[in-house]
């Protein structure tokens, strides 16, 4: 709700996946700031604007965001902060040069900036920030000097002499740049704000505009039993009495081992009343036999949610004054490509078109769609909800239905990967050697085991540079059997994405790998398939789900068969808080080759691969 009254910020949004988040970190750091697409804003129109942020965007910089910026900053005297994308434009806007680098960089680098700095001030001169991006500024405006470098990015940050002009190549934004919110905190200090803003609280804004948003309708709410749709529940209950909530929980036969019971068994024993399950995994499997493609699946499971609801509701009687309730939190929104510039990265299960025409139609009520999961979290135990139902592992609406990756048969695979030399170069140079030498030998002439590594035939799907990408991962394995500790692959994982244009992810394999071979089969969402994955994942999860740093550990199945015609699992703990960034979760090897062991005792499992990709290069979902 725009606040024109009080001094703010202004958000440029040029479709980056964070553009939303920099307004909620600013919002946050008691400051009002509204996101605005960038033709929308209008210089002078508002004097209570106090600075300007420019935010990521996937695309390169070009003529046409020149021509559209340079008259609307022209007499803008304010501080204004690029993020990324914006920080590339305010370059190309005050006349330096932008190039395409070889190197990309997604996820963590290190950074050597000047405490001295107005952005920096009193920061550490080496940190690590978060990154995302594949052009960079190669040449700084007149006037303009580099505040900060990192090994493949001479520019990774910029201020204008004279000016309060700013750029940030990565993200200050994001929870996994640990000194970030100081650097928001320093720019919004620069904006020189008179009077704090104190949020509403959360709860009351979120009952309120939920209670607008009903009217006088029923409303009609589908509970994976997560916490998204649980604390959608509480809040609909709060805003409209219980009795004008209906709810249905679909089992879709995509769900863990065990889940729709439990959470049927868990909703009773909490009092929740009205809710109607649907046993609907025939129709879920049937409409998926033979589909491939993840944007496929999830657009299938999509609206056979809304199928399965429209029956549901004829069947009920409510006539037509009832509306649709959904869980989706911001995330959701955004990744499906949900604001004017933002790449869709995959379609959320509630946004498929279905949905969206319903939307349109008003029919549909989104009680949590600003929020992020932490905040979920919160609003939820302000409602008090049990702390053991919030603190439960995210699950994705679509289910294991996109955990089971899937082969059409006939979709050909490269007989070599372009990249394979460059994987094996890069680990033959020494790079991730547990022996921490980069010779090949040792000084009595032997070998030392350096890391193997090879790109496999499935892809997944990554956010790179704001953008969807949908490549192969490698795998890394040491034949020797002995690791390079865990900030040394973190290093190597991220370096290998960033180098090799093949690949989104790596994942380590704790066998030796140099002689199997992985032969990828024909492979559907089938009964089989999913009972197989549900065992590994239910066996895995038992095993991890203790461990507090663990935010969300997706468990897949790949169509990859060994020699022995055993198949082969991921498993992808992330440590995150908002879902919008993540990182890998440092197993120790100890309990990860117990992991293994145990996966191979499952009929029909073979080798355990554990996933190394930050978010970004690789969503946490594989599809
Ligand atoms: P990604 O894979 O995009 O996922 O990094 C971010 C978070 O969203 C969850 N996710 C979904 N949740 N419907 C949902 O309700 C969906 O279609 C969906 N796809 C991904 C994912 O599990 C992670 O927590």
């Amino acid at each position: 709700m725009l606040r024109p009254d009080l001094e703010h910020i202004a958000v440029l949004d040029f479709g980056g996946q964070y553009a939303h988040l920099i307004a909620n970190r600013v919002r946050g750091l008691g400051v009002y700031c509204t996101v605005l697409p960038p033709e929308n804003f209008r210089p002078g129109a508002d004097p209570r604007l106090a600075g300007l942020i420019l935010s990521g965007g996937p695309q390169s910089v070009s003529a046409d965001h020149v021509a559209l910026m340079q008259p609307r900053l022209a007499g803008f005297t304010k501080p204004i902060l690029g993020i990324c994308f914006g920080h590339q434009l305010l370059a190309k806007l005050f006349g330096g040069g932008l190039a395409r680098g070889r190197e990309r960089q997604y996820g963590p680098t290190p950074i050597r900036c000047d405490p001295r700095t107005r952005l920096f001030h009193e920061l550490p001169a080496e940190q690590l920030v978060w990154m995302s991006h594949g052009d960079h500024v190669a040449q700084l405006p007149d006037g303009f000097r580099a505040t900060a470098s990192a090994p493949t990015c001479a520019i990774a940050a910029y201020e204008a002499e004279g000016r309060p002009v700013f750029g940030l190549q990565f993200h200050p934004e994001v929870v996994h740049t640990p000194h970030g919110s100081a650097m928001l905190r320093n720019f919004l200090e620069l904006c020189a704000i008179r009077t704090p803003w104190i949020p509403e609280s959360m709860k009351q804004r979120v009952i309120g505009q939920t209670r607008q948003a009903a009217g006088d309708a029923m409303l009609f709410l589908l509970v994976s039993g997560g916490v998204d749709s649980l604390v959608t529940l509480q809040v609909c209950i709060a805003a409209v009495g219980a009795d004008r909530v209906r709810s249905l929980h679909v089992d879709t036969g995509l769900m863990r081992l065990g889940e729709s019971d439990d959470i049927l068994k868990f909703l009773a024993a909490e009092g929740f009343r009205n809710i109607e399950i649907e046993r609907a995994e025939p129709v879920f499997l049937r409409e998926l036999a033979g589909v491939a493609d993840p944007e496929q699946k999830r657009a299938i499971i999509g609206r056979l949610f809304v199928e399965v609801l429209r029956k549901k509701l004829q069947a009920l009687n409510l006539g037509d004054n009832w509306k649709l309730v959904q869980g989706t939190i911001y995330p959701d929104t955004i990744e499906s490509g949900g604001t004017p510039n933002a790449a869709k990265i995959k379609t959320h299960h509630n946004r498929v078109p279905e949905i969206q025409a319903m939307i349109e139609r008003g029919l549909v009520v989104e009680p949590l769609r600003e929020l992020y999961k932490d905040e979920v979290r919160r609003l939820g135990r302000e409602l008090g909800l049990p702390q053991a139902l919030l603190d439960r592992h995210p699950f994705p609406g679509p289910g294991l239905g996109i955990r089971l990756l899937c082969h059409d048969g006939q979709t050909p695979v490269p007989p070599e990967f372009a990249d394979q030399p460059r994987l094996d170069h890069i680990l033959q140079s020494g790079a991730g050697t547990p022996s921490s030498r980069k010779s090949k030998s040792t000084r009595r002439g032997r070998r030392v085991s350096i890391l193997q590594g090879r790109i496999l035939p499935v892809k997944s799907v990554g956010v790179q540079g704001d953008e969807r990408s949908y490549r192969h991962p490698a795998v890394i394995w040491n034949p020797a059997g002995k690791l390079p500790d865990w900030p040394m692959l973190n290093t190597l994982a991220n370096r290998l994405v960033n180098e090799l244009a093949d690949i989104n992810r790596v994942v380590l394999c704790l066998d030796d790998l140099t002689r199997e071979h992985f032969e990828l089969r024909k492979m559907f969402v089938t009964r089989e398939g999913l009972d197989r994955l549900r065992r590994v994942d239910d066996l895995l999860h038992s095993c991890i789900a203790h461990i507090p740093e663990i935010w969300q550990a997706p468990v897949i199945s790949l169509p990859l068969f060994d020699r022995q015609g055993n198949q082969a699992f991921v498993l992808r703990p992330v440590c995150s808080k908002d879902a919008m960034t993540a990182d890998v979760y440092p197993i120790a090897f100890d309990l990860l080759a117990e992991l293994a062991e145990k996966v191979r005792a499952v009929p029909g499992a073979g080798h355990l691969f554990y996933d190394l990709t930050t978010k970004p290069p690789g969503t946490i979902e594989w599809e």
